[in-house]
């Protein structure tokens, strides 16, 4: 039985691996700003006879995200946090706005950040866990019109590798993972994909990240 914390869990891969974890007795806090699709999806692991808890919290402020984990880990001890909530805009370089490229970097890298630093002192007191980041194979090489999402994903390669330095000769573990595209949300608002049909589904990619994951330091769906 494992208590696992996940960001964007309303949508997407984040829903998939949700309903995943939440089977075999684990306890699954949901993580997300809108609490409807949460309750949804805590709703599905409910009625499988699973245990979740949806937590509305922005991943992009540093003191909502300590208050709510805090919130968490007082009374939980924490297995598994899985940052998966991440946002793309896509286009020629000239196109981006100031917002558009803080939102990426807000979300994907502090995001990131702000969730990993808020539980690892936990983590480093049970003297296990570990923290699985969501990436992509943009976080691999660069792609044409997705300068800044590929920015921010090699911001969390090197933030995550950096981290299994750092954590050597403990038992915690760090792990990136790497995909390629999956149909989800996450393309709703762009024409960057021109056909979604050719994509992973969020279920399958779940179903081999959870099959895979040993807490080894590199998970790759597509490389
Ligand atoms: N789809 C792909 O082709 C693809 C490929 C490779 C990698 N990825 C990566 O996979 C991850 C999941 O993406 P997805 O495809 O499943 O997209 P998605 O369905 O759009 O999911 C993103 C989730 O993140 C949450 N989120 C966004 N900003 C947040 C914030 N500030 N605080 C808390 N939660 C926030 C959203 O919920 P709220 O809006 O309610 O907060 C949403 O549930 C991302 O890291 C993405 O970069 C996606």
């Amino acid at each position: 039985m494992m208590n696992v914390l996940i960001t964007g869990a309303g949508t997407g891969l984040g829903k998939s691996l949700a309903l995943q974890y939440g089977k075999n007795g684990n306890h699954v806090y949901l993580i997300g700003r809108r609490l409807e699709p949460l309750e949804e999806v805590v709703q599905s692991i409910k009625s499988a006879g699973g245990h979740a808890t949806p937590l509305t919290c922005d991943i992009t402020d540093f003191d909502e995200v300590e208050q709510k984990i805090n919130s968490v880990v007082q009374n939980t001890p924490i297995d598994l946090l899985i940052n998966n909530a991440g946002t793309g805009i896509f286009g020629p370089l000239n196109t981006y706005r100031s917002d558009d490229i803080d939102q990426m970097f807000a979300t994907n890298v502090k995001g990131t950040i702000h969730m990993t630093r808020a539980i690892l002192p936990t983590l480093v007191e049970q003297g296990n866990g570990q923290v699985m980041n969501i990436i992509s194979t943009a976080g691999l090489r660069g792609k044409k019109n997705e300068s800044v999402y590929v920015a921010s994903k090699f911001a969390v390669r090197g933030f995550t590798e950096s981290l299994i330095k750092e954590l050597e000769g403990t038992a915690i573990k760090m792990t990136a993972v790497y995909m390629g595209g999956m149909d989800t949300p996450f393309w709703d608002e762009t024409d960057h994909i021109d056909d979604r049909s050719r994509l992973k589904s969020p279920d399958e990619v779940a179903q081999l990240i959870v099959e895979q994951n040993s807490g080894q330091a590199e998970i790759f769906i597509d490389r």
